[in-house]
């Protein structure tokens, strides 16, 4: 097998180059031929310095996360970094693309980084559940101070070659087309320049003030996680242990975290999420439908923050809307969100103007005509809805495809009142549209592959996970919600409390509890309207007007800042309702609440597969974990009960009578996992 890594002399630089498609991730064979580049740089007198470059589209973009859990072949990351910077020669990291994880490793332990301005340097690992386990700890912090390092490794999200530069983390940038040039200008520079700056040698001071500071104002983003914690007090660690002490400290942390379960669910979402956008029967090379113009059909909530992703992928939108009022509240609501966006420094000021530009509101559905694409956003009625697609096959252009956003109506029936079925499927935007990364997309029976195809495409242009689903009621995660929440209403009127019920589910992780949920989105959803008609405790809010935090008061009474409590009258409508069904009371305990809400959730996910409505079990998880905010350290529900071990959960749905999914039963008793 040839090696990724070549080398090539420029009179007195080695410049080892590393070619390992698609990231220059660094598995074994890379690190094998940058240990054989550094050896060759080391016992050839003739060479005064080393570049480290990659080719491709980016520098190595991390450690191999396929090799994670094999055993490793040497030389270890942590071994082939300390060779690198040992080396008593110059090596330049000279950087494009993402120097992510082992990647910003290699550049820190070189003694000196340029980069190209579009450059980007970042230490994910703990997306992944782990921690930069080659160093990267201890040497940031040592190269561009603890505040800095916290960010970059507590957080993992990667920041610009700039603010690299201004941190110390980048020596030079070079010129964007010019990499190499510059680097062995650079090189040549510092050939004989002595001392090397070596990272794990310099010292580190820090407030001992920060590190408690950073851990409250991130403790909302990090609870529940292993990860964050264990960097910060690595990083914490470097202003009072030396270097050495601090590696191996780090080390066994990394061991720690790996073999954790922890890290195991991130690793798959990782995967997961990439999988996704992967259509069982259909080639990757498809012909894709051009998509130039959008339409939307409602300017709602949801009609407008569906625009918005298409606005900031720069997608010009047509909306449309029945009233004046409606169309004018709505785009006033989106440039309120942009404008939002850019007071805190999430977009450009510029960028309001800009996004606004492209949409043009109307009356007139006929204006939808020249659209590639037409999203019906309109409320849950299949005869509105029927209506709608009706129309728009008498205006749409031949080729354009027409999407609905209905979160549980049958797609078949809606493409059944068009000429054109296969044009059509479904697109399931999660609230707030503009803000929720999932996409469900709903394959209808007719659908064609190069509508499918073009949509899951366009998902990623738009920062969109998408996942498709079949026809089914509530398809994937609506489907998945329905045993839960009617188990929750259940064990209300068997003895529990709504905050009993929250808790458990906020313990584990979700953000909020099925009863927190409803009153968010509404109680009043799906409510029949007639206050006489009392047939459970929902029905009992909703007839007094408790329908939620936009009310003040659902299942918990609301402050004016929208903080909640427990409500006493929901507790005398619970107690009344009890009484008048003379419903048998029991202690509802915690083990009850989690099979009775998030087992049930498997066994409905086990059926959804089984009936081939989602195309595999991880698809269920990112379902999960993008659109409802299912711990992602669980791994989503497929996987989670993978941990739990399905014969638990087979004998916990007995337990309280369910009828187990047969599938999930199958592999309960083959010893099968779902993922
Ligand atoms: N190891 C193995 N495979 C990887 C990988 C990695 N580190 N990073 C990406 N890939 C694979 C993806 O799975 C995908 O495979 P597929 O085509 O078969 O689905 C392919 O490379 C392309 O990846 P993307 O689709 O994500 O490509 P993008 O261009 O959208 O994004 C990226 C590129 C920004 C580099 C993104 O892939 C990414 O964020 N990768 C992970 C980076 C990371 O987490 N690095 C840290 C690794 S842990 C580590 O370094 C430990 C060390 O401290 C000891």
């Amino acid at each position: 097998m040839t090696s990724p890594i070549t080398t090539a002399r420029h009179g007195d630089v080695l410049v080892i180059t590393s070619d390992n498609p698609p990231v220059n991730a660094l598995g074994a064979a890379v690190r094998q031929g940058l240990q054989a580049g550094i050896q060759e740089a080391a016992g050839d007198d003739s060479i005064k310095a080393v570049i480290i470059t990659c080719a491709g589209k980016t520098f190595f973009a991390g450690a191999d996360i396929t090799e994670f859990g094999k055993p490793m072949a040497e030389p270890g990351l942590p071994t082939l970094v300390d060779q690198i910077e040992a080396l008593d020669k110059p090596v330049i990291a000279a950087v494009h693309g993402t120097a992510l994880g082992g990647g910003c490793e290699v550049a820190l332990a070189s003694h000196y980084r340029i980069a190209v301005p579009s450059a980007k340097f970042g230490l994910p690992e703990v997306k992944l559940g782990i921690l930069p386990g080659a160093g990267g700890t201890q040497r940031l912090p040592r190269v561009a101070g603890v505040e800095f390092a916290l960010e970059l490794a507590a957080k993992g999200d990667p920041v610009s070659a700039k603010a690299a530069q201004a941190a110390g983390l980048v020596d030079r940038l070079a010129g964007e087309d010019s990499l190499l040039a510059d680097a062995l200008a650079f090189a040549n520079e510092v050939a004989d320049a002595r001392p090397l700056p070596r990272a794990s040698e310099k010292p580190v001071s820090a407030d001992p003030a920060v590190f408690e500071a950073f851990r409250a104002t991130n403790a909302k983003r990090f609870r529940g996680f292993e990860a964050p914690a264990t960097i910060i007090d690595l990083i914490e660690r470097t202003s009072t242990l030396p270097y050495a002490e601090g590696v191996v400290q780090e080390r066994n942390d990394f061991m720690k975290l790996i073999m954790g379960v922890q890290s195991a669910a991130q690793r798959h979402i990782f995967f997961a999420e990439r999988k996704a956008s992967k259509i069982d029967g259909i080639a990757d090379d498809i012909a894709l439908r051009p998509i130039n113009k959008v339409g939307v059909i409602g300017a709602g909530t949801m009609g407008g923050g569906i625009s918005m992703n298409f606005l900031s992928a720069g997608i010009p939108v047509t909306i449309v809307d029945m009233q004046q009022e409606a169309l004018d509240r709505g785009t006033g609501v989106m440039r309120k969100n942009y404008e939002g966006s850019a007071a805190k420094g999430r977009i450009k000021p510029e960028q309001v103007d800009q996004a606004m530009g492209l949409l043009t509101p109307t009356l007139n559905l006929a204006d939808l005509a020249d659209c590639d694409l037409i999203i019906e956003a309109v409320y849950e009625s299949m005869d509105v809805k029927k209506d709608i697609f009706g129309k728009l096959d008498a205006i749409a252009k031949p080729g354009a495809i027409l999407a609905s956003n209905t979160s549980y109506l049958d797609i078949n029936e809606i493409a059944a009142s068009t000429q054109r079925p296969g044009d059509v499927l479904g697109m399931h935007f999660f609230s707030p549209a503009n803000v929720m990364k999932l996409l469900e997309v709903v394959r209808g029976d007719k659908t064609a592959d190069d509508v499918l195809a073009t949509v899951m495409a366009l998902s990623k242009k738009i920062r969109k996970v998408a996942v498709v689903a079949g026809v089914c009621y509530g398809f994937i995660g609506n489907r998945m919600l329905i045993p839960r929440q009617m188990e929750a209403m259940k064990m209300l009127h068997e003895g529990a409390t709504p905050q009993q019920i929250d808790q458990v589910h906020v313990e584990f992780g979700m953000p909020m509890g099925p009863f927190q949920m409803s009153d968010l989105a509404g109680v009043d959803i799906g409510w029949h309207r007639d206050p006489t008609r009392i047939e459970n405790i929902r029905d009992a809010l909703a007839a007094e007007g408790r329908w939620g935090q936009k009310k003040g008061a659902g299942f918990y009474d609301y402050d004016e800042k929208r903080n909640p409590s427990p409500s006493p009258r929901v507790a005398e409508i619970i107690a009344d309702f009890r009484a008048k069904t003379g419903t048998p009371q029991h202690e509802i305990t915690e083990d009850e609440i989690i099979v009775r809400t998030l087992y049930t959730m498997v066994n409905e996910g086990a059926l959804i597969l089984a009936e081939g409505k989602a195309q595999r079990a991880s698809d269920i998880d990112v379902v999960w974990i993008y659109g409802y905010g299912w711990p992602v350290y669980r791994g989503g529900p497929m996987f989670w009960a993978d941990t739990v071990g399905l014969k638990k959960i087979v004998e916990g749905l007995e337990k309280y009578g369910f009828e187990v999914a047969p599938l999930l039963r199958e592999k309960a008793e083959k010893g099968e996992r779902f993922n």
